[in-house]
């Protein structure tokens, strides 16, 4: 794949998890954070192949670029790095507006709008797809499942991006998309979070994913 620069907003498990794996598959990975000294001192010499900046650097680096921060300060990370380090770029939204006040997670926000809505709605010149927020950061890339891989849920607005993140996905060790439309199902993407840590805790697992059977 031509594609080989990959900005990751986010030094968090979905940040670190990602930008490892996208490393071990030949990208030049820039992981971004508020903190870039800490952050390189916390990755140290072993992982010197994972670069760190800002998150306007680690987005202005990206051919591509993930988000990857949590949820509540999603939008005040995109406005930090800058709406023009993202212009004309496909942006992976892998967030999820989660409230954990009550101790299990809720939707902070939802129903008629999401996170991936807003997103896209801030980067007007970028094509947001949402993708990864619905597995964990264990099984994003290289995913193994015993029951096999499905394919990874994602939607967005623009046909071509969808594509492109299609074969990432396929790169990645994914076996491709499920493509459930434009951005405005990311309220349901999101909504499936919730319910994934449910099942979860009563499976006792936090390997799973969800798939469509017919
Ligand atoms: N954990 C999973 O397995 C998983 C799976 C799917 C989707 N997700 C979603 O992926 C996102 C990242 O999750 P995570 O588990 O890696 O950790 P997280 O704690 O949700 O996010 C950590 C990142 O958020 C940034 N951040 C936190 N508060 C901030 C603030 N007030 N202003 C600016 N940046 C802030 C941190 O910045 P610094 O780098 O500066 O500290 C860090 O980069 C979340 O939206 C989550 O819902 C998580």
């Amino acid at each position: 794949m031509e594609t080989s620069r990959i900005g990751i907003l986010g030094s968090g498990d979905v940040g670190r998890a990602l930008g490892r794996g996208f490393a071990r598959h030949g990208w030049d990975v820039k992981l971004g954070t508020r903190n870039p000294d800490e952050l390189r001192t916390e990755l140290g010499p072993t992982e010197a192949d994972i670069s760190v900046g800002t998150f306007a650097e680690a987005a202005a680096y990206g051919d591509v670029v993930i988000l990857a921060v949590l949820g509540d300060a999603a939008e005040a990370v995109v406005e930090l790095a800058g709406e023009a380090n993202f212009s004309g770029k496909l942006v992976l939204d892998a967030t999820n507006p989660l409230d954990f006040s009550s101790g299990v997670p809720h939707l902070s926000l939802g129903g008629t709008t999401s996170l991936g809505e807003r997103i896209q709605e801030a980067l007007p010149e970028a094509s947001v797809v949402k993708c990864f927020n619905t597995v964990s950061n264990m099984q994003m890339v290289d995913p193994e499942f015993e029951a096999g891989t499905p394919p990874m849920f994602i939607c967005g607005n623009d046909d071509d991006a969808k594509t492109q993140t299609e074969a990432i996905l396929v790169e990645l060790g994914w076996p491709g998309a499920m493509d459930v439309g434009d951005i405005t199902s990311a309220r349901y993407l999101e909504a499936l979070v919730p319910l994934w840590v449910r099942v979860g805790s009563n499976l006792g697992t936090w390997k799973h994913a969800f798939t469509a059977v017919q």
